[in-house]
C-alpha cells in the first residue's frame, strides 16, 4: 500500500480547487504535483498554493497530457464536453481518474471511458458527491437493513433555488445544453443516481415532462434592459437582479462574504471585482435576455425491474437550494429533509424516530467544499481508493455511473419527444440516445 498519491489536475476551476484543497486535510496521503489550466492565473494560483515546480503547470490538459505519467491519479475537473477525451488519455497514459460528473451528454463516451478503464484495469471514480453524504448513507443503510420492507416507491424533489437557477442555468455555464449538458443531466444526473443506488435495481422505463418557461424574451418585463446594471427599471421587483444576488444577498453576495458563487465571476473576488464582473461578464446580463435554452422545472417518472416506482422533480422555483426524499416500503417509510439535514424513519406501528443528521455528524463536521460534506467524503474516500487500490470501495465507479447517465438521457429524450415512454433496453439497442 503507498502512502502518499501524487495528483495532476486537469482544470483548476471551483471543483478542481476544491478537491485539491484535500492535500491540506489529508496529513500526507495526497499531493498536488502538476496542473492545467487554460487561464494562465488560476495555474499560478495552484502553484503557490501547492508549491508546483514550473514545469509540471501546464496551459492545457490537452498539453499536460503529451507528457508521460507525471503522477499517480489525475483529477479530470474541466467542462463537461471535454472529461472523457482527456480521462481516456489519462488511463493510457497510466493514471487512474477521478472524472467530474457528468461523465459525457454523449453516451457513447460514457461507454468508452467505461471500457477504457477495464481495458487498462484503471481506478475511474465519478464524482456523485451525494453518496458520500450522511444523510444518504443513513437512508441507505436503513433501506439495506430490510426493515422497511421492499421498497416499492420514492419520491424525490430538487430544489434547484431561483438564485443557483439564475446563475448556473440562465447567465452561467450550464445555461446552454449544446455547449455543456441539458439539465436533467448537468444537475440530476446526481439525484438519478441516488435513486438507482437506493432501489438497488436498474431503472427499466421512464417519461419525462419539462419546459424552459420563464427565463425567456418574451417574459421579459417591461423597462428591463439587457443588463441589470444599465438602468434596470425593474430591479426592485425582480428576484433575479444580478446587484441583489452577486453583491447585497446575505447568502450570495459579495458584500456578505459570499465565496459561491462569486468565485464564479472573477479570480479573488472583492466588491469592485465583482461589480465590473457584472458590468461587462455574463452574469450581469438581464435572466430574460440570455442564450439560455435548458428546461427550468423536469418531472420524471420511472419504473423499475421488480416493477417498483419513483418520480422525481427538479425546479427553479424554489426559496433554497436542497433536496427532498420520500422512500415508501411495505413496512414502513422515510422522509428525508436535506435542506435541514433531518430524517424521519417510521416502521408501520410503532413510533416514528427522528434523526438530526447533523447532530450525528457534529464531531466531524465537514472543512471542504459543500453539498452536505459530500465534497470531503468523496474525496477522502477515493484517495484511500487509490492509495489501497482497492476497486471494491469505489463507492461511485464508472460501473454504478453509467446507469444513471443512460436514466438521465432517456429522460431528455423523452421531455423532447412529448413525454413518449422509453424503454431504457431499447434506448441503447435501439441507439435512440444519438438523436439527442
Ligand atoms: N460533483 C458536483 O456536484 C459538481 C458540482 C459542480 C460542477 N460539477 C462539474 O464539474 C466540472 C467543472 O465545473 P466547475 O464548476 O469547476 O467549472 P469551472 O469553469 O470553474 O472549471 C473548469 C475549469 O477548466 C478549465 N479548462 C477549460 N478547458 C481546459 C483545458 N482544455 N485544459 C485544462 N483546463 C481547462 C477552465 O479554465 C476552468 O478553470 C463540470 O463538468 C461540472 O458539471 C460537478
Amino acid at each position: 500500500m503507498k502512502e502518499c498519491i501524487t495528483v495532476a489536475v486537469a482544470g483548476f476551476g471551483l471543483r478542481g480547487k476544491t478537491y485539491s484543497e484535500f492535500e491540506k486535510l489529508s496529513e500526507g496521503k495526497m499531493k498536488v504535483v502538476a496542473v492545467a489550466d487554460i487561464v494562465a492565473e488560476k495555474v499560478e494560483e495552484a502553484a503557490k498554493e501547492y508549491n508546483i515546480s514550473k514545469e509540471m503547470c501546464f496551459t492545457s490538459a490537452e498539453e499536460m497530457l503529451k507528457h508521460p505519467k507525471l503522477a499517480d491519479v489525475m483529477f479530470v475537473t474541466t467542462q463537461d464536453r471535454q472529461h472523457v477525451a482527456q480521462a481516456v488519455k489519462a488511463i493510457e497514459q497510466g493514471y487512474d481518474v477521478l472524472v467530474e460528473k457528468p461523465i459525457s451528454p454523449d453516451l457513447e463516451e460514457c461507454l468508452e471511458l467505461q471500457s477504457k478503464a477495464h481495458e487498462y484495469n484503471k481506478i475511474v471514480t465519478v464524482c456523485h458527491v451525494l453518496r458520500y453524504t450522511k444523510f444518504f448513507e443513513i437512508i441507505k443503510k436503513c433501506i439495506d437493513s430490510g426493515k422497511l420492507g421492499e421498497i416499492r416507491t420514492i419520491q424525490a424533489i430538487e430544489n434547484v433555488g431561483y438564485y443557483h437557477q439564475a446563475h448556473s442555468f440562465v447567465r452561467g455555464n450550464w445555461r446552454n445544453s449544446i455547449e455543456t449538458s441539458p439539465m436533467i443531466l448537468a444537475k440530476s444526473c446526481h439525484d438519478m443516481d441516488i435513486l438507482q443506488w437506493l432501489m438497488g435495481k436498474r431503472c427499466e422505463k421512464i417519461s419525462s415532462f419539462g419546459s424552459l418557461s420563464l427565463f425567456k424574451e418574451e417574459n421579459a418585463p417591461e423597462g428591463s434592459t439587457d443588463r441589470c446594471l444599465e438602468g434596470c427599471k425593474c430591479k426592485e421587483s425582480c428576484p433575479y437582479d444580478a446587484e441583489k444576488i452577486y453583491i447585497s444577498d446575505k447568502l450570495t453576495g459579495i458584500r456578505h462574504g459570499a465565496k459561491w458563487p462569486c468565485e464564479a465571476l472573477t479570480l479573488n473576488p472583492s466588491e469592485d471585482r465583482v461589480y465590473e464582473a457584472l458590468k461587462t461578464g455574463p452574469y450581469g446580463r438581464c435572466v430574460y435576455k440570455c442564450d439560455n435554452d435548458v428546461v427550468d422545472h423536469q418531472v420524471v417518472i420511472m419504473q423499475f425491474e421488480d416493477g417498483s416506482t419513483a418520480d422525481f422533480t427538479m425546479t427553479a422555483f424554489t426559496e433554497k437550494c436542497s433536496r427532498q426524499i420520500k422512500v415508501m416500503g411495505t413496512m414502513g417509510e422515510i422522509i428525508g429533509d436535506l435542506e435541514n439535514n433531518i430524517i424521519k424513519i417510521c416502521y408501520f406501528g410503532k413510533e416514528a424516530e427522528i434523526i438530526n443528521v447533523n447532530e450525528v455528524t457534529s464531531s466531524s463536521t465537514s472543512k471542504l467544499g459543500g453539498h452536505g460534506g459530500g465534497d470531503e467524503g468523496l474525496i477522502r474516500n477515493t484517495v484511500d481508493v487509490f492509495l489501497d487500490n482497492n476497486p471494491e470501495n469505489n463507492l461511485t465507479s464508472i460501473d454504478a455511473s453509467v446507469h444513471s447517465h443512460v436514466m438521465a438521457l432517456a429522460a431528455e429524450y423523452s421531455r423532447i419527444n412529448k413525454g413518449t415512454l422509453v424503454d431504457l433496453t431499447d434506448f441503447i439497442k435501439k441507439e435512440q440516445y444519438k438523436e439527442l
